[in-house]
């Protein structure tokens, strides 16, 4: 398997916007460092603070994504977030179709990330939606199987519903397809990227485990721990 990838979604939270963005980021490739190349981290954060969280960090340590880009060009885009623009801010991939962020045309952002170089992490919901963003062209590099009623609670996806993740690793896998799977929503321990593992994933989306921790880099050192 390859190196787990987790990933720490700073979503709109206080906690985590402008300077608390750059201080978060800062804790997050400290846990990394500390983890060595067991682990690829990377930290989603809001597009106004790609920038400067990309200048404060090794890039090499912690990547970061962005949470959501438009389908839009360069040029003629006003307010619009485009791929080219998260990518030349210091951005290396996106989420595409976060659970607090649908979208209808989701191929159509995948090829867009896909142009500007951005690796893609694309959100599903439940069973059927993985399968058929597996069945995109093009293909994204992840899906993340996130229940949206698991969101932000204290029971993580990988205990509460280890069937869909099972099931999701199993339709996306079925064609013979190399994307792969991630799981999250309600990840808090170590324990849960344990078994988010050993249900066939390859890495987790994390948010207010994180996030809202009194410690951050301590939690997320805990759920490195997780990944064995
Ligand atoms: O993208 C990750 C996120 O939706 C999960 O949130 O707070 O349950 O870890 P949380």
């Amino acid at each position: 398997m390859a190196v787990p990838l987790i990933i720490i979604n700073f979503k709109t939270y206080r906690e985590a916007t402008g300077e608390n963005a750059v201080k978060l980021a800062r804790m997050c490739e400290s846990a990394a460092k500390k983890a060595g190349d067991k682990v690829k981290i990377a930290v989603a954060v809001q597009a106004t603070d790609i920038f400067g969280v990309a200048a404060a960090v090794d890039t090499a340590m912690v990547e970061v994504f962005a949470q959501h880009i438009d389908a839009n060009g360069q040029g003629k885009s006003t307010g619009f977030v485009t791929a080219e623009a998260v990518r030349e801010a210091g951005a290396t991939g996106t989420l595409i179709n976060h659970a607090e962020h649908k979208i209808t045309d989701i191929a159509k952002r995948i090829a867009t990330a896909k142009a500007a170089s951005l690796a893609t992490v694309v959100c599903a919901a439940d069973v059927a939606e993985a399968k058929a963003i597996a069945g995109m062209n093009p293909a994204p590099d992840y899906i993340a199987i996130e229940p949206p009623e698991l969101i932000g609670g204290k029971v993580s996806v990988s205990k509460a519903k280890p069937e869909v993740v099972s099931d999701s690793v199993a339709a996306v896998k079925s064609a013979g397809s190399s994307i792969k799977v991630l799981c999250g929503a309600g990840v808090n321990s170590g324990e849960d990227v344990k078994k988010a593992l050993e249900l066939g994933t390859e890495g987790i989306l994390v948010a207010s485990a994180v996030v809202l921790a009194r410690n951050p880099e301590e939690t997320l050192l805990e759920l490195i721990d997780g990944t064995g």
